[in-house]
């Protein structure tokens, strides 16, 4: 067997494991999703989060190595995410990475989990010079890549993050969490052009959705529930607008013809489509994430780690923590 890195994800409600191999494939992957334990609360508690990781994460991995045969000893390296994310569910999956590194007495890379998104574009591939727009639950930001380790935030959202509107509308118009994917299904039944919601466009370049949520919440006042489809659809327009037209207008100050897309609010059909358009109309390279590479899985965070190993980079001290805030370094 050639030497395998194995990957744990838990920064935020997804347990997750997976396996890449030395040539930078994915072997596998898998995850015990936490949806519907939050579902009842309307989004993420924290220390639920903990709860269910620290009783599932054991035993996913135990089932992941077994279904994959994979022996202990095959396994050479672990990536863990060590930050950004909740603290007490970071703690999890970074300490049980490192007991295993330890015991195995193999090397552990940390992985910042929004190099793991800016990467899966990539999937394994020559990382490429470019700009990445990354939509995810808790960020919106658009990087410059010049290589690996080598980024700058040229943009980000003021406010709310893509995900996160997409969460808290769907929660005012009564559809249930994670409101990304619940907003996509109900707008497939609404009018788009029904309501003509605010596209704010900060002339920095920043993103903004609280107007729009704020937008949301007064036209759904004067509304009844037969009209659910229609806000579903418009809002998903409004908020597909803004990141199409801000990420194409940063392509073009920066004169990229390369634009990388990930982060769970990417599984958008309605936004993958406009942005390949776009990209066709504007002479634009679109390279969007994998659909399974989306939303948060530990295959973006093995990659990351395999890209670091394959380039050199040191593993993580044994000292070394999770940092709930950590940035781009
Ligand atoms: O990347 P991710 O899994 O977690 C974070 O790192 O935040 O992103 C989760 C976010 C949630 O806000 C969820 O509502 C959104 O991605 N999302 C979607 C879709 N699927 C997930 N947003 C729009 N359309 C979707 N199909
Ligand atoms: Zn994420």
């Amino acid at each position: 067997m050639t030497p395998l890195l194995l990957a744990i994800e838990t920064s935020c409600d997804e347990s997750a494991v997976a396996c890449i191999s030395q040539d930078g494939s994915i072997i596998g992957q898998q995850l015990h999703s936490q949806v519907q334990e939050h579902r009842q609360y309307g989004g993420v508690v924290p220390e639920l989060a903990t709860r269910e990781h620290v009783k599932h994460l054991p035993g996913l991995v135990d089932r992941f190595l077994a279904a994959q045969k994979i022996a202990p000893q095959d396994i050479s390296a672990v990536a863990a995410t060590r930050g950004p994310g909740l603290a007490s569910s970071l703690l999890v999956g970074w300490t049980f990475s490192k007991a295993l590194a330890w015991a195995l007495k193999i090397p552990l890379y940390g992985i910042n989990h929004m190099e793991g998104h800016l990467l899966s574009p990539f999937a394994g591939q020559n990382i490429r010079p470019g700009l990445a727009l990354i939509v995810s639950g808790g960020h919106t930001m658009i990087v410059k890549i010049r290589g690996l380790n080598d980024y700058s935030v040229l943009g980000r959202t003021r406010d709310d993050a893509a995900g996160e509107a997409f969460d808290k509308v769907a929660k005012l118009i009564g559809l249930p969490y994670p409101g990304g994917p619940a907003i996509e299904e109900a707008a497939k039944n609404g009018n788009g052009q029904r309501f003509q919601l605010p596209r704010s466009l900060p002339h920095e370049g920043d993103f903004s959705f609280s107007g729009l949520k704020t937008a949301v919440r007064y036209l759904w006042e004067k509304l009844s529930p037969q009209d659910q489809a229609d806000v579903a659809a418009s809002f998903q327009e409004a908020v597909v607008d803004a990141l199409v037209s801000k990420a194409f207008r940063w392509c073009k100050d920066e004169s990229c013809e390369l634009l990388m897309v990930s982060g769970g609010v990417s599984c958008n059909e309605r936004l993958r489509n406009r942005l390949q358009e776009e990209g066709v109309r504007q002479g634009v390279e679109v390279l969007l994430a994998p659909k399974a590479l989306t939303t948060d899985n530990a295959a973006m965070i093995g990659l990351a780690g395999w890209y670091r190993m394959q380039a050199g980079f040191d593993a993580a001290g044994w000292q070394d923590d999770v940092d709930p805030n950590l940035g781009w370094s």
